[in-house]
């Protein structure tokens, strides 16, 4: 047996890319040091790895405004917050869904109790899925913005944010998409889906360290700064600049986490180079493309395996889209009415297999899937270098409890 059979890559991705590791290691001790605040040659590199990876990550999620307006952040719930707040700073009312994440849903219910902000949260259907006509149906004249999860993190179902886009562009609302479950498995073109305000995490698809995080703040739409001081530049003025990144990013950022992004980047536009063989020369956004079509393939390979075992075992229910929905390789299972921590222990103890029971900080869904009172389910979510080694264990697994 294996020390670990990880299975646990909806919480964080693990392992890593080697590179991911070396260039942090290497970074930071040749470079870690305070960037834009002296004009000395190790400031210069550590500037210009972070101003790379701005453009690194704009390309990456179809963004060709100014890659400035590539925000970092501690993580999603860091960049939720900011964009959450700002655009309800006027008052209003917000959309959001039923399948969100507490990132989302918690700023939601404070705004909701404490400054008396109006939300509709929409519900989604038995698979997972929202109708974007109820996004519309929702929409009102003082509705500030829709927050939406792009995958959820409990049943993998990926929403249509196309469509969802095109109402809310039509409506001229902000839409902001949480893709904490999506990045580094889907291709998504924040242009062509209409996003404008894009939150990520690092930690996750996209392959770096936990602690940093970001979002892309579409240009013309302004967003209050949520914390204010040093930047570096224009230190005079008894404000925050105007001027993006600055505007929304206060104090010292993560160095070695923003390497180890950069060498992600790096190492997803490599992969897609591999993918594409003879195809000449690529850009990154395009090398990165073929890349997620190649991991998202592999992914979806790894769900079907683990999805078709589980549908007709005896005593184990399978929440979600199945097998042919849109969706990401994040699979809720339940064994009979055992609560789902208690199977989560059996499969760490017994068989060495790392998933998360629990509600997976998304009560609604539970609420919605009557799971609450079973403590949530159990999670299984194969990353791109699970093997079928980790698939089977976790099927011999989950049968096994389950007789
Ligand atoms: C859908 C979704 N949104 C937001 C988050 C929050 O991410 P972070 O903890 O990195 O801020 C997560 C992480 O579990 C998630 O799965």
């Amino acid at each position: 047996m294996r020390e670990h059979y990880y299975l646990d890559n909806a919480a964080t991705s693990w392992p890593k890319p080697e590179t991911v590791y070396t260039s942090m290691d290497a970074f930071f001790r040749q470079y870690g040091v305070n960037p834009g605040r002296a004009g000395h040659d190790l400031a210069v590199e550590a500037e210009r790895m972070i101003v790379e990876t701005r453009r690194l990550l704009a390309a990456f999620f179809g963004f060709t405004g100014d890659s400035q307006r590539v925000v970092f952040t501690q993580n999603a719930t860091d960049s939720l917050n900011i964009a959450i707040y700002g655009l309800a700073a006027a008052g209003g009312h917000l959309i959001s869904t039923r399948l969100e994440h507490n990132s989302v849903l918690r700023p939601l219910y404070h705004l909701e109790r404490d400054q008396g902000i109006a939300v509709t949260r929409v519900a989604r259907d038995a698979f997972g899925y929202i109708d974007p006509e109820d996004i519309r149906r929702a929409l009102r004249p003082d509705t500030r913005a829709v927050v939406v999860n792009h995958a959820s993190n409990v049943l993998g179902s990926v929403q249509d944010i196309a469509a969802i886009g095109a109402i809310t562009r039509e409506a001229g609302v902000p839409l902001v998409v949480d893709t904490c479950q999506s990045a580094g498995v889907l291709s998504i073109d924040m242009q062509a889906l209409g996003i404008d305000i894009l939150t990520f995490t690092g930690h996750k698809g996209l392959f770096g360290p936990m602690g940093i995080g970001g979002m892309i703040v579409r240009e013309g739409l302004d967003l209050p700064p949520a914390r204010v001081g040093g930047t570096g530049v224009d230190s005079i003025s008894r404000f925050q600049p105007d001027e993006y990144p600055f505007h929304l990013e206060a104090g010292t950022v993560n160095i070695p986490g923003i390497a180890g992004l950069n060498a992600a980047q790096k190492w997803f536009a490599k992969l897609g180079r591999e993918q594409l063989d003879d195809a000449g020369e690529v850009d990154h956004a395009q090398a990165c493309v073929a890349a997620l079509q190649h991991i998202d393939a592999r992914e979806r390979e790894h769900i079907a395996t683990l999805e078709s075992a589980f549908r007709d075992m005896p005593g184990v229910t399978v929440y979600g889209p199945g097998n042919n929905g849109a969706r990401v390789a994040t699979l809720s299972v339940n064994v009979d009415a055992l609560p789902a921590d208690q199977v989560g222990a059996m499969l760490d103890a017994d068989y060495h297999v790392c998933v998360r029971p629990g509600l997976h900080c998304a009560p609604l869904v539970h609420e919605d899937e009557g799971t609450v009172a079973q403590k949530g389910t159990v999670r299984l979510a194969p990353g791109y270098f699970s093997d079928e080694e980790d698939l089977q264990q976790a099927i011999e697994g989950i049968r096994d409890i389950a007789s």
